[in-house]
């Protein structure tokens, strides 16, 4: 077959360094790359060893509206909305279905949407797939966002992410409030890196600021600290009806089987005990914002710690030295990430050791 068209594309990629493979994770290396924020998955946390019951079927076998809806998902999505204090929840399949099914089709034709540039890609699009107008308001920039908010028409949405996945930083969420609601606008949230990590029991962002009802949705995702997978839309049980009504990737889409979902519930309930490994994460943060290389590191106060390396030949070159030094770092390439912002994403984790960190700082040094 005539494949040309894709072998065009693909060698595009190839020239700009930037071609995708996968690669099959390395055993017993440093891991400074992975979502497991709080070890829950190395250190088998959510074993089923009592944690929670076997539930009585293995697969979910259809859609929610069909076959796929059961007790233990329901009462789960409750058990999540009170753990953050909201209203309701609507769990979905993963951070990307949720996000997509959420702005496809709650913003509407005539509607304004406005996002932070920096937003993950599954905010980018269901923003695309929804019939609204939008724009995008440079990274974090207050002022541009008033500027947009002054010329936005129909109901107004403005979307941001609480910690951002790829720089680490915060939102500035109080301000972001304020200037909702001055305009009578709906904020929308994405706490995917804050679930677990921020606030004393790991309840995110907005509610450590006691926030939740100004936030007209918060999303919270289960593949990234909890280690599992699927998501939850939190918001008012009107926002709950509307979705499964109208948010495609809910309705057209087998439902999570129980066995995650049970997973999901036992992690939510493990979260409030994990002060020691939160408080550790924070050791592990101070200790890289006073090093001595701590200007090489880009501005954040979570776990998600950046350095960028200009260029995606010299990003993945300095990821190789940190590997070969059995240190496991990822370099982020353009086009994931703005060119000339091509970097080096650190995750630090709860089971990361002082010594450990050392040796990262040592050869991150060593990249310049
Ligand atoms: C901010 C943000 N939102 C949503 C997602 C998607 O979540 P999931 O991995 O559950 O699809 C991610 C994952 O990378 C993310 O970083």
């Amino acid at each position: 077959m005539a494949e040309d068209f894709l072998n065009k594309k693909i060698d595009e990629r190839k020239e700009q360094n930037s071609f995708r493979q996968l690669s099959l994770s390395k055993d017993g290396m440093i891991d400074f790359c992975s979502n497991d924020y709080l070890g829950i998955v190395k250190n088998d946390l959510l074993n089923p060893s009592g944690r929670f019951e076997q539930p009585d079927r293995s697969g979910a076998t259809g859609s929610r509206l069909l076959t796929g809806n059961y007790k233990l998902i329901e009462e789960t999505e409750q058990f999540i909305a009170n753990f953050h204090n909201a209203e309701s929840g609507l769990i979905f399949n993963s951070g990307y279905d949720a996000n997509v099914g959420l702005l496809s089709c709650v913003p509407q034709r005539g509607d304004t949407v406005l996002y932070d540039y920096l937003s993950h890609a599954s905010i980018r699009d269901g923003i695309r797939l929804s019939f609204a107008q939008s724009f995008s308001f440079q990274h974090n920039d207050l002022n541009d966002v008033e500027e947009r908010l002054k010329k936005s028409t129909g109901n107004i949405f403005v979307v941001t992410e609480s910690v951002f996945s790829m720089d680490g930083d915060l939102c500035p969420l109080k301000e972001l409030v304020t200037l909702c609601e001055k305009y009578k606008a709906n904020l929308i949230i994405d706490e995917a890196h804050a679930t677990g990590i921020i606030g004393e029991k790991g309840e995110g962002l907005v509610q450590t600021l006691n926030l939740e009802s100004k936030i007209f949705a918060r999303i919270h995702t289960f593949g990234k600290a909890i280690g599992v997978h699927g998501a939850i839309v939190l918001g008012s049980t009107t926002l709950r009806d509307y979705l499964i009504n109208f948010a495609r990737s809910f309705i057209y889409s087998t439902a999570l089987p129980p066995a995650a979902i049970a997973q999901v519930k036992a992690g939510y309930e493990l979260f409030p005990s994990l002060t020691k490994e939160r408080d550790q994460l924070k050791k592990l943060i101070k200790a890289i914002r006073h090093s001595s290389i701590k200007d090489r590191f880009m501005a954040s106060e979570t776990p998600i710690q950046g350095v960028i390396i200009q260029g995606n030949e010299q990003a993945k070159k300095a990821a190789r030295l940190l590997q070969d030094n059995n240190i496991d770092v990822r370099p982020i390439l353009y086009p994931t990430v703005p060119k000339n912002q091509e970097r080096l994403r650190i995750v630090l984790h709860s089971f990361n050791s002082e010594n450990e960190l050392d040796l990262l700082l040592d050869l991150v040094e060593k990249c310049f």
